[in-house]
């Protein structure tokens, strides 16, 4: 049968665009899901976010956020817009989401198909992917000839072939026998490639094809969440520039 999988991630409580995504899924045909993490943090609806992600009943893995959330950890190292939204968060769910946070696989590996939410290089340290070297560590530790991730909100491509790494821009290919993929899905909630659309991919692994989706929602509508919510004004501002 053939299989449409939708790989979507950095969602960070933003309903509006994922109310969005969750539509052209089903319009699309999709016939599962993975998620790169980030369920909650900068936008204001982690409740409903979580919620309709649990639903899914598919792989999800732990984002950033998602650790910070669901940990007593200090906040100093995080800018300060995104921890006031931590220490918000921490209040908006009940003891039962926090542990399904808490409990989160740092990565996934089924059917040949690897999520994580940053690199597979020490998943649990969060480390960010913006050029050849970081894409390389982390080709040493993915063992599947495929694997998605998020983390940075600039949807990518890294190819590995036998003589080297190349950085490939967002675009549907075609993945080629004998190399391996280390796939920038986007974000869903944020985005920060200049382009504030919703991102995802869709994963079709018998045509062996990427492709990127990108989808207008209502921002003006999720601001006035953020604001609502006495949340930092400049997380507002952010999704109308997608950065
Ligand atoms: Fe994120």
């Amino acid at each position: 049968m053939a299989r449409k999988i939708a790989i979507l991630g950095d969602i960070h409580a933003n309903i509006d665009a994922l109310s969005v995504v969750l539509r052209d899924c089903q319009e699309q045909g999709v016939t599962e899901y993975l998620c790169t993490g980030d369920v909650v943090g900068y936008n204001a609806c982690p409740h409903e976010c979580l919620a309709w992600i649990r639903e899914l009943g598919c792989p999800v893995v732990k984002g950033n956020h998602d650790h910070y959330v669901a940990s007593e950890q200090n906040l100093e190292d995080f800018n300060p817009a995104a921890a006031a939204v931590v220490e918000w968060t921490r209040d908006q769910l009940d003891a039962e989401e926090i542990a399904w946070l808490r409990d989160l696989p740092f990565s996934v590996t089924d059917k040949g198909i690897t999520i994580v939410h940053s690199t597979m290089d020490r998943p649990e340290n969060f480390g960010y992917v913006f050029d050849h070297q970081q894409a390389e560590t982390n080709f040493i530790q993915q063992k599947t000839p495929i694997c998605f991730h998020g983390h940075t909100h600039c949807p990518m491509i890294y190819e590995k072939q036998m003589n080297g790494i190349y950085r490939i821009d967002p675009q549907d290919i075609q993945l080629k026998p004998g190399r391996k993929y280390f796939i920038n899905v986007g974000s869903v909630g944020q985005p920060r490639d200049g382009d504030p659309r919703a991102t995802y991919v869709i994963y079709d692994p018998l045509a062996r094809q990427v492709q990127f989706r990108r989808l207008a929602y209502d921002i003006e509508t999720a601001q006035a969440r953020i604001r609502a919510a006495g949340l930092p004004e400049r997380l507002a501002e952010r999704l109308a520039y997608g950065q």
